[in-house]
């Protein structure tokens, strides 16, 4: 960390008390943008936290369609993310003209969406998700009824293995750096690291290779398919020393630090989101400074998104 950096770390801390303000920063933020959070987690952690809490101001260290799910669960609450162009390549897949249309092609389905989506594909939507309950959110609608999941591949494939449901449609979206985490990555180092443990994120292109090999040989038998949150409590409760981890690397931080006896080792070691390194610590002091940038999803929107998000809380 640099003296500017530390300058900024010690006013940012300053700040944060005098404003009132949460800091929520999502597992893969740069190390010195985790180390100011007052809560670091995935997407469902970080949106229960949300939900919650008493401060005067959240303020969203991850993507916009985090802060934005943030403003739809505290509709009172000033919400700031320190960069707009914060996006989610995957968010950007699908767009509501796009849902409309998928919609008026299956007029009974239920609508289950990732929660990287905009607010305004979570309010044409009938559930929200996240890769920690998606499992249980699609379990919950009853076999016979349609559902379309959206927006990404990988773990909608995944879904519909591990619920054996037959009657999913799944949007072909993908996350660009999940989806460069392929089979190959994975494969050839199975046989190199026997005994360590492999963490996997059900968006990598990965998945159902993985998911292959854990049915049908024993390549794969220290794999696990879980969220960033997910990936946390598994290393810290597993005995094993060695941990292969496939999903963006702003990870690899919090695992190391939470447990220093322990050896992380990314898959790929490039699969970094432009978009979560956004946030240095400089734009998260200019952002309490001057009170920048405001995520306010409209009222009309969050009263239909927060039913979908609602209904994943209740069940999750
Ligand atoms: P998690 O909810 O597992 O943290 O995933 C969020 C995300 O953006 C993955 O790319
Ligand atoms: Fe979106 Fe992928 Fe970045 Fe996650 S890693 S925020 S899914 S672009």
């Amino acid at each position: 960390m640099t003296m500017l950096d530390l300058d900024y770390k010690r006013r940012v801390l300053e700040l944060k008390k005098q404003r009132n303000a949460l800091v929520l920063a999502h597992n893969y933020q740069l190390p010195e943008v985790q180390d100011i959070a007052d809560f670091i987690g995935d997407s469902l952690a970080l949106s229960k936290k949300a939900a919650t809490t008493e401060s005067d101001m959240i303020l969203f260290c991850g993507v916009h369609f985090m802060a934005e799910t943030a403003s739809i669960l505290c509709p009172d609450k000033r919400v700031l993310i320190p960069d707009l162009e914060a996006g989610c390549s995957l968010a950007s897949t699908i767009n509501a003209q796009e849902l409309l249309a998928w919609k008026a092609e299956h007029p009974d389905a239920l609508v289950v969406s990732y929660v990287n989506t905009t607010a305004e594909i979570k309010a044409l939507s009938d559930y929200c998700c996240t890769s920690s309950n998606a499992t249980k959110v699609v379990n919950s609608i009853p076999k016979d009824k349609e559902v379309l999941f959206l927006p990404d591949l990988f773990l909608g494939s995944y879904i519909a293995e591990t619920t054996k449901r037959k009657n999913m449609y799944i949007w072909p979206g993908e996350c660009h750096v999940h989806a460069g985490i392929k089979a190959d990555d994975l494969n050839k180092m199975f046989a190199s690291f026997k005994d360590a443990d492999f963490l996997v994120h059900p968006e990598c292109s990965c998945t159902s290779s993985v998911l292959y090999h854990i049915s049908r040989d024993d390549l794969a038998k220290n794999a696990h398919i879980l969220s960033t949150e997910g990936m946390m409590n598994h290393a810290r409760a597993s005995d094993t020393k060695q941990f292969l981890v496939a999903t963006e690397t702003g990870i690899l931080y919090r695992m190391q630090k939470e447990n220093p006896e322990k050896q992380f080792i990314p898959i790929k070691s490039d699969a970094s989101c432009r978009y979560m390194k956004k946030i240095t610590l400089e734009k998260v002091y200019n952002s309490l400074t001057e009170d920048i940038y405001e995520v306010k999803v409209p009222e009309h929107t969050a009263e239909k998104a927060r039913l979908a998000i609602d209904r994943m809380l209740a069940i999750s």
